[in-house]
């Protein structure tokens, strides 16, 4: 199943198309949805026939006055419920399955399109609503196949069987007490528009909810050294009493349509004993029959009262759809482009950036090369544009103008997957993930041997402290790695790259300081990684710079200066403060 393609399709966002998306999602589960549709139908027939057998059954009672049916009838009335009963499990049972496997392939189709969605995507966008939508979103979305659509159709055919035992009954008075039906109607699609709106403020206001947790628990640490709990709890407090105000109004309007539906209701039955004492005295109809009659109006009440919140419930629904919709026709990563190996000879031609929210430019015409096997240091002041670069390299933002060339191809036409195989990536901030030592580094290369992993982790001294851990490698580093010390952490994304084994390397350092001993391990398994291939590394570290054949130096997005240290220690006054502030005065090294 295409589902892009079914939200293309249906994408005028009428009530009815998607009414219809819901089928085309259910198409796949055709066979339950039909067997489910038979089985709600056998259950409508068996409502109708519990309401037409009370008129035989009275008729044998008072009219031929038998006892016979004295011990059938009460057989026949378990058998009839127990019937129903099994066929009312039958039906929600498997509307219920065809609900859940509706939203697990949602789930699916979800999470693969978020993972090749463009870094634009995620820098307008929050976690906290992306999981609000996966999570609180699509179980709204399973309550609308498995109970409101099950309704739509089994509560629809009741009343459609009941009312036919209504209108052989006596189809004048079925005919009259319909009458109040066109105006349940006119006001409960009043009330579905209203309801429709009203859910898609509560399906944002539930994300806004998500988000502060999500923010929350990811921010802890913080919220706990400077103090911010009472101010978080105020925030929260307040996001949930919005949401509060907003999910009483859907329960406002729910019940008013249920309060409608009462009081139309309340109108019919009057209307039936009116007319109906008049017939059964003027003896135009029988008592058993008019007892019939009333039964199954009786019967109706039930199903239409459900009836009526269909509408509201199918509003609510298609709200989930349209903020799913969203996603959905998010733009991903190009798929294609030219496969190549890479060796790394690297060209910026003019390229300048602008992140999207911005107005202001965060790189300005950058023109420079790098050469195969080349270590190459980019410094400059915090927010100077050096991650940025980075970004750019790895295909995570196409250049706002100019190019970039890796081995004389520009990178926008050639695959993300070739140009990002030839990278390797160490970020700023270790990213790791909630799995074992193990699983984080061989993400660098899935198919590597035991051997080889390890062989990576001694490289990267990650080793030797792994075997002091009781589970080794199995162990388990939590959400972030916040088992691990910052070193640590950042060994292993090392370990990762090495691994990878790269044409390129790109490395970002960390700007925390650690401690020497440690700074020194990082430092000798970082030469390890860089040796032999073309390195673009952030420096923030002497021992990094020393390393590097050139620098680039850089201000407010521009290029400053290029050369060796020798050189633009000479000639570049940004430099030379950046370096004598980071390193101390008397740190020039020759
Ligand atoms: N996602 C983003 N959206 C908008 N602006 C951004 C985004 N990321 C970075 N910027 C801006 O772009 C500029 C360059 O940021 P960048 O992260 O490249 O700086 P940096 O040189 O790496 O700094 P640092 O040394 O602190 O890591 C900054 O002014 C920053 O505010
Ligand atoms: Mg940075």
């Amino acid at each position: 199943m295409n589902v892009e393609e079914i939200f293309l399709k249906n994408r005028h966002n009428k009530s009815l198309y998607d009414f219809l998306i819901f089928f085309e999602f259910s198409k796949p589960h055709l066979h339950r949805l039909i067997f489910a549709i038979v089985c709600g139908a056998i259950l409508a027939g068996i409502n109708g026939s519990i309401a037409w057998l009370v008129k035989p059954a009275l008729d044998y009672f008072f009219i031929h006055k038998t006892t016979v049916l004295l011990i059938t009838l009460p057989l026949g009335i378990i058998f009839l419920f127990f019937l129903r009963g099994f066929f009312t499990f039958l039906t929600n049972y498997l509307m219920a399955s065809v609900g859940a496997k509706i939203v697990k392939t949602l789930r699916k189709v979800i999470y693969e399109k978020l993972i090749l969605l463009p870094m634009s995507y995620y820098t307008r966008t929050s976690s906290g609503s992306i999981v609000s939508k996966v999570f609180n979103d699509l179980s709204i979305l399973h309550s609308t196949v498995a109970h409101t659509i099950k309704d739509f159709f089994v509560e629809g055919a009741t009343v459609f069987a009941l009312a036919i035992v209504a209108l052989t009954r006596c189809w004048d008075l079925a005919l009259l007490s319909f009458l109040v039906i066109p105006f349940m109607v006119y006001a409960i699609g009043k009330l579905g528009a209203l309801m429709k709106t009203t859910s898609l403020k509560t399906r944002k206001l539930i994300s806004k909810v998500t988000n502060i947790l999500n923010e929350s628990l990811i921010g802890m640490k913080v919220i706990k050294a400077f103090n911010m709990e009472a101010m978080m709890s105020r925030k929260h407090d307040e996001a949930l009493t919005e949401h509060y105000r907003n999910t009483m109004r859907e329960v406002r309007i729910d019940e008013f349509s249920r309060f409608m539906t009462e009081v139309l209701g309340g109108v019919g039955v009057a209307i039936i004993l009116l007319y109906g004492s008049y017939l059964v005295t003027s003896e135009r109809m029988t008592a058993s029959s008019f007892f019939s009659f009333i039964t199954a109006i009786l019967m109706m009440y039930t199903p239409i009262r459900r009836l009526s919140k269909v509408y509201n419930n199918f509003q609510q629904g298609r709200a989930v759809l349209e903020r799913i919709r969203s996603i959905i026709f998010e733009k991903t990563e190009r798929p294609d482009g030219i496969e190549k190996k890479l060796k790394g000879h690297i060209i910026f031609e003019n390229v300048s950036f602008k992140y999207p929210a911005t107005n202001d430019y965060a790189l300005r015409n950058l023109n420079f090369e790098i050469k195969v096997g080349e270590i190459f240091a980019i410094v400059g002041l915090s927010g100077a544009g050096k991650s940025t670069i980075l970004d750019i390299l790895v295909g995570f933002w196409p250049p706002t103008g100019g190019r970039v060339l890796i081995d004389g191809i520009d990178i926008n036409s050639l695959s993300l997957k070739s140009l990002r195989s030839s990278i390797g990536m160490v970020t700023q901030d270790a990213i790791l993930f909630n799995d074992t030592i193990r699983a984080n580094i061989i993400c660098g290369k899935p198919d590597a041997s035991e051997e080889e992993m390890i062989a990576a982790a001694r490289m990267a001294y990650v080793h030797e402290f792994v075997v002091e851990m009781p589970n080794g490698y199995d162990t388990i580093i939590g959400e972030r790695g916040v088992k691990l010390s910052g070193g640590q952490k950042q060994r292993i994304t090392i370990a990762r790259a090495i691994l990878k084994d790269p044409a390129i390397l790109i490395f970002d350092e960390a700007t925390s300081s650690l401690d020497s001993e440690h700074e020194l391990k990082v430092q000798e398994s970082i030469d390890k990684l860089m040796s032999g291939r073309t390195t673009i590394i952030v420096a923030h570290r002497l021992s990094t710079i020393k390393k590097a054949s050139r620098i680039m130096v850089l201000n407010k997005g521009m290029i400053e200066q290029i050369g060796t240290h020798e050189e633009i220690y000479q000639k570049s006054h940004t430099y030379r403060e950046l370096y004598q502030l980071q390193f101390g005065k008397d740190s020039y090294y020759n």
